[in-house]
């Protein structure tokens, strides 16, 4: 596989320009990967590959010093959060975090998710939301008057991570087209999962899922990859696909979405990733998780160059901070 040409597009002027409509989405809410076409994608990670050169380059720039983030999590959050906080600062914008103490906000007095959207857009330019339940992020920008960024609704979509998720692997494995993926873990309740799959509906993938039986791929995009004719295949074993594979996308298994906990408890050890298995894999490969991880990969695997994660993670913030530039009209 060809290493990805890294072009040298960093160029603090073309970062001020007005703002712009062909490419860019502006003023439009983010809620689901639905609203991304090709052409969207490549423009959104040549601009996450000069905000990663600016970044080592200058390290902060003033592109969005005029906007304000309210970063809005009624779930928990580490990466997602932080990233967004990280990506609007490096552009120089300002935060309002509501992330660590949803129960410290009006939220625990029995406030509205509408009611705190309208109060918040009093203040910020852009909110990005995460809640437990799905389409909830969808109702409350249908009533902002801010763009507001889906952060995850429960085990709906989390756009966001999987758009870094596609530049991760764009970046590492140097193309999309005739990529062999195989998804691991909880691929009902993943809702990266189930975002990353519809994203890669769209290039020619071969996907492999590998789950427990309880917690197969949700049957709707089951039956949309077979509709666009996409090469897929479902086993309930690692080895089984692991020596041809171009990329792991492993994934938690999410106990908080059982309402059978026992049912939990039975699958929650159904894998790990280990130096042993990966002596299977091409030399190539890279090994994904969106993160956090508990327990299916082991952590000796962390000193494998193919253990991509925490590069994955660094994307992240790459990629949102084209994607706020880009909804905020900058960019
Ligand atoms: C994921 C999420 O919240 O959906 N984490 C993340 O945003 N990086 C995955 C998970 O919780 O398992």
């Amino acid at each position: 596989m060809m290493p990805i040409e890294l072009k040298p597009l960093f160029n603090l002027e073309s970062m001020r320009r007005e703002p712009k409509f062909t490419n860019g989405f502006y003023q439009q809410d983010i809620l689901s990967v639905d609203q991304f076409d090709r052409d969207m994608l490549s423009y959104l990670f040549t601009r996450s590959l000069e905000m990663e050169e600016m970044a080592r380059v200058a390290g902060t720039c003033d592109l969005l010093k005029a906007y304000t983030l309210a970063c809005v999590f009624y779930e928990p959050s580490t990466r997602t959060s932080a990233s967004f906080i990280a990506a609007m600062e490096r552009l120089g914008g300002k935060v309002i975090p509501i992330t660590q103490g949803i129960q410290y906000s009006s939220v625990s007095k029995g406030e509205s998710l509408i009611d705190t959207m309208l109060t918040l857009e009093q203040y910020s330019d852009i909110i990005v939301l995460r809640h437990p339940e799905i389409g909830s992020v969808a109702r409350a920008a249908k009533y902002a008057n801010v763009p507001i960024i889906n952060a995850g609704d429960g085990t709906g979509e989390h756009p966001t991570q999987a758009l870094l998720d596609l530049f991760t692997l764009r970046k590492e494995l140097g193309t999309l087209d005739g990529l062999r993926i195989a998804m691991v873990g909880d691929l009902r309740n993943g809702r990266t999962v189930h975002s990353l799959t519809k994203l890669l509906m769209k290039y020619d993938v071969s996907l492999r899922f590998v789950s427990p039986d309880v917690l197969r791929l949700p049957l709707n995009l089951m039956n949309e990859l077979i509709d666009k004719g996409i090469n897929v295949r479902e086993t309930d074993n690692v080895q089984d696909v692991i020596g041809d594979m171009d990329a792991l996308y492993v994934t938690r298994i999410q106990r908080e979405r059982f309402a059978d906990l026992a049912q939990y408890e039975e699958v929650k050890d159904c894998f790990e990733i280990t130096t042993e298995l990966m002596q299977q894999a091409k030399e190539k490969m890279i090994v994904m998780h969106p993160l956090p991880r508990v327990g299916e990969i082991h952590y000796n695997v962390d000193k494998d160059p193919r253990a991509a994660y925490f590069r994955q993670v660094q994307n992240g913030m790459f990629l949102r901070m084209a994607l706020l530039a880009s909804v905020l009209g900058q960019a």
